[in-house]
């Protein structure tokens, strides 16, 4: 059996964004930015799938930016952020996702802006009276907290941090990376002034992404270049990655409960299943509570052992299981954590983050958790 535990760093893509996305690798090959006919048809399936975004995000087209991915989207927001509403103080957690984190380190590195890192628990709960404090401190400063953890899976309020942001006239940009096209983001009642996507992290295609930012927090274009977005991404579109990102959407948005469902049946089974048959078994940050981490996501904890020690993603990919230690994102995933040291996650137990799709069936979560009592010794 070959498992696929591994969604939180990529995900199968749809059979239906592939069939919207074939046509333009065929017939519909026209610049979007020619005005004959060929770059016109395209150019009108390109704004036809901004205004689907935006329909589904309930913002304006004029507000969605395609981008190359989460990563540049979150490089835009921050870095042009900071530079056209003249921040100097930004404020961010040590769980953030390395697009969000050497960033801003590489703006504070440049001069650009002070650096201050909010104080987060063992469980990676953020202390929003730091937040407060900080902000008090340091009005219009720019605040990047994530919406969801890609690692442990905790989901932050964005709400409350977008309400002490605007209290204290702050740009709040959130990484939404891990959270769209599995949660609603309603745009007109959520306080925030940026957010992103990356398409492959919902059955998209890679290296396909979208910015928001609100109409009145406009920014500067991160790459300049032709006319293309709006004067804000200089660069011929990926019309396919725009037409795949947009239907990927849109399908997410279809049945976003009953995928829910599915995925949420999947986790608390294998949690249940763990618990009942590995002795000793944690589960880190707050991935095992249902209602406070994304339904996709678990990060176990295994008890110190000899024969896993240091080898646990590589013996479970002997079985077929593909799961990742840490941020999938940085290749090489299995350098050390740095969400799971700054939440203080003890270093002789081996941790590995199942993360899930509704692709994904009960019976696999039955086959791995029976690999994980082989690996683990445990007599049936
Ligand atoms: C939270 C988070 N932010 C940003 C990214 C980067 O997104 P992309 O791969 O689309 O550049 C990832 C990818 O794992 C992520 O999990």
């Amino acid at each position: 059996m070959r498992v696929y535990f591994d969604n939180a760093a990529t995900t199968a893509m749809d059979d239906r964004v592939i069939a919207a996305m074939l046509p333009f690798m065929k017939e519909h090959y026209g610049n979007p930015s020619s005005v004959h006919s060929h770059g016109r048809e395209v150019r009108t399936a390109i704004e036809r799938s901004r205004k689907k975004v935006a329909e589904l995000l309930n913002a304006t087209p004029a507000e969605i930016f395609f981008t190359s991915g989460g990563t540049e989207a979150d490089n835009t927001a921050i870095v042009c952020g900071i530079q056209t509403h003249g921040i100097q103080h930004a404020i961010t957690s040590p769980l953030e996702h390395h697009a969000v984190l050497h960033t801003l380190e590489e703006c504070a590195k440049k001069g650009m802006v002070k650096l201050s890192l909010l104080e987060v628990n063992d469980q990676g709960d953020i202390n929003l009276d730091h937040l407060q404090d900080l902000l008090r401190a340091n009005p219009k400063s720019l605040v990047s907290v994530m919406h969801a953890n890609n690692e442990i899976g905790n989901i932050n309020d964005l709400t409350a941090i977008g309400n002490l942001a605007r209290e204290y006239d702050a740009f709040f940009h959130s990484d939404t990376v891990q959270t769209m096209g599995h949660y609603v983001h309603d745009l007109k009642n959520l306080p925030v002034d940026a957010i992103v996507a990356g398409g492959h992290k919902f059955h998209g295609p890679k290296g396909s992404g979208f910015l928001y930012v609100k109409k009145d927090k406009k920014i500067t274009p991160f790459i300049y270049g032709g006319a293309q977005e709006r004067n804000m991404r200089g660069g011929t579109e990926n019309v396919i990655g725009i037409i795949g990102i947009a239907k990927a959407l849109e399908i997410a948005y279809e049945d976003m409960d009953g995928h829910r469902k599915h995925v949420e049946d999947i986790k608390s089974r294998f949690i249940e299943k763990l618990k009942a048959d590995i002795p000793g078994v944690e589960f880190n940050g707050l991935s095992a509570e249902m209602d406070k981490s994304l339904y996709t996501v678990l990060n176990v904890s295994l008890p110190p052992s000899e024969e896993n020690g240091g080898m646990l993603l590589f013996n479970l990919d002997l079985h077929g299981i593909s799961a990742s230690g840490g941020s999938a994102c940085s290749s090489g995933a299995t350098v050390g954590s740095h969400v799971l040291r700054a939440i203080g996650a003890k270093a002789d137990r081996d941790s590995v983050r199942f993360s899930f799709s509704r692709f994904n069936t009960v019976e696999e979560v039955d086959y791995t958790v029976e690999k994980l009592k082989e690996l683990y010794g445990v007599i049936a």
